[in-house]
């Protein structure tokens, strides 16, 4: 059975598949090709956690046996995963929602000010009517989900989901001081940081990982 722990905004995804699949995701020893399928199994099972209430609208429909009334989203999806390592939760999410829209942010680290720079973005023009669920495997520092709720919500989305794998307190914490409307929906919340950034134990770069460029 699914549970969600939930404290001040942040959904802890507590379930024995997810917890499997966490294992095989954070081993060093794991593969690109199953880290990819654990992590598009992860975000099947993150993204129907973030669904489970999302409004839906009354639709009259025919079985073939009967009128009945049905159900049907109340308003479009729009994905948007932080590039590049958002990318590998996005896999997952489209092969329960291929209708979704996409929209992408990209991010670098300025390695002065340590400061994530904005150097890509593309968002689906209707942002403002839809729902949108930001996605990164990795709640780190917090900074660059705290920038990319900053610029959605500069390009006039009102209604945002933040769905990582991994998320540590310093990255809620960050996310949570700018942006306390957002929730976070997580499958792991890791003790700590270390100095190069990284969240430890963690599962290494997601981003490299996913794409196998170790
Ligand atoms: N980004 C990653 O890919 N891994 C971390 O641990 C932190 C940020």
């Amino acid at each position: 059975m699914s549970k969600a722990r939930t404290a001040g905004n942040v959904h802890l995804l507590k379930h024995s598949l997810v917890a499997a699949k966490m294992s095989v995701l954070r081993d060093k020893t794991t593969a690109t090709v199953q880290f990819r399928c654990a992590l598009e199994q992860i975000a099947i099972l993150l993204l129907t956690e973030a669904s489970k209430h999302w409004p839906t609208r009354a639709t009259e429909i025919e079985t073939p046996l009967a009128p009945m009334t049905g159900a049907s989203l109340a308003q479009p999806v729009v994905f948007v995963p932080i590039l590049r390592a958002g990318l590998g939760l996005l896999e997952g999410m489209l092969r329960v929602m291929p209708e979704a829209e996409i929209g992408h942010i990209g991010l670098y680290r300025d390695d002065v000010t340590l400061r994530p720079v904005n150097y890509y973005c593309r968002l689906p023009a209707r942002l403002a009517q839809s729902h949108v669920v930001l996605l990164d495997p990795m709640l780190a520092t917090g900074r660059s989900a705290t920038e990319a709720v900053t610029l959605l919500k500069s390009q006039g989305a009102t209604s945002i989901q933040f769905i990582c794998v991994v998320a540590c307190e310093i990255g809620i914490e960050q996310l949570r001081s700018v942006h306390p409307d957002i929730p976070i929906y997580s499958a792991a919340i890791d003790p700590e940081l270390n100095e190069f950034g990284y969240i430890v134990p963690g599962l290494g770069d997601a981003g490299d990982r996913y794409f196998g460029t170790l």
